[in-house]
């Protein structure tokens, strides 16, 4: 990378992290559109993405969930088909998604096992060492800061508990890396911008995920903010990733 590369990328980073303090904001404006797009852009593999990260639940009876940047509810829907969990809190920042999240559960039925809320996932409004599992789907990449997310999500963790992020990646192959990129530059933020009505929601959400730690990185932030037995599940050729870790059951400090 020559050095005037390297300088604009570094434009790019910081111009992309300003605008995550207030990302939820775009997630306001686009919420009546996000879930049919959503199953369009994916062609529907989301759906399967998030019945993955279910099977990846502990098992352990009466689990009690925070799922953060909800959204419009689907990963708690989606969570809760598994018979051992007794509650899921769900929060986000927009309070469009999570009314249309609101009305899904009543749909559902659900309201007595779903609730959600506004919330910053970069400071819970929840005491420490309260939850089973902490899970964000597709969200902690629009943090202002993602590792005070990792911090947040360990601190309200029982001991012991478990933590899911899942979070677009790029594919290792060569050949599915360029399709795949050609699609996400070029065919998905294209079809996005028009049909969100939003000028440029869809670019700006493509360029975080390309600004974005996986792999190996993301574990070693989430081992830097303290949980073990991490491991990463690459999901349909890596295009995302599951990641899984625990909370200690006594931490160091
Ligand atoms: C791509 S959506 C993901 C929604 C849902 N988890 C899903 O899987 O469909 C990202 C969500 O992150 C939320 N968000 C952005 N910044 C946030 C923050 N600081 N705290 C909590 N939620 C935030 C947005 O409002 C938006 O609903």
């Amino acid at each position: 990378m020559t050095q005037s590369d390297q300088n604009s990328s570094n434009e790019q980073h910081l111009a992309l992290k300003e605008r995550k303090n207030e990302s939820y904001k775009i997630f306001d404006d686009i919420a009546t559109t996000y879930d049919p797009l959503n199953r369009f852009l994916s062609l529907g593999i989301d759906v399967r993405w998030r019945h993955r990260m279910r099977k990846e639940l502990p098992q352990k009876p009466n689990l009690e969930i925070l799922d953060l940047a909800t959204g419009t509810a689907d990963v708690p829907l989606i969570l809760i088909k598994n018979s051992n969990i007794s509650k899921i809190r769900g929060l986000d920042m927009s309070k469009n998604m999570i009314a249309i999240g609101d009305q899904k559960i009543l749909k559902a039925n659900l309201e007595e096992k779903i609730t959600l809320g506004i919330g910053d996932g970069c400071a819970l409004p929840e005491k420490d060492n309260t939850w089973d599992v902490t899970t964000v789907s597709f969200g902690i990449r629009n943090f202002p800061d993602y590792f005070k997310g990792l911090q947040e999500m360990f601190r309200v963790l029982k001991p012991g508990g478990q933590i899911m992020v899942m979070e677009f990646s790029l594919p290792t192959n060569f050949l599915i890396r360029a399709i795949y990129l050609f699609y996400f530059r070029k065919v998905l933020p294209f079809i996005g911008n028009i049909f969100s009505g939003h000028g440029d929601a869809y670019s700006y959400l493509n360029k975080t995920v390309e600004d974005f730690p996986y792999g190996e990185d993301f574990i070693n932030k989430m081992k830097e903010a303290k949980f073990i037995e991490t491991r990463a599940i690459p999901l349909t050729f890596g295009i995302a990733t599951l990641y899984i870790g625990t909370k200690p059951q006594v931490v160091k400090p």
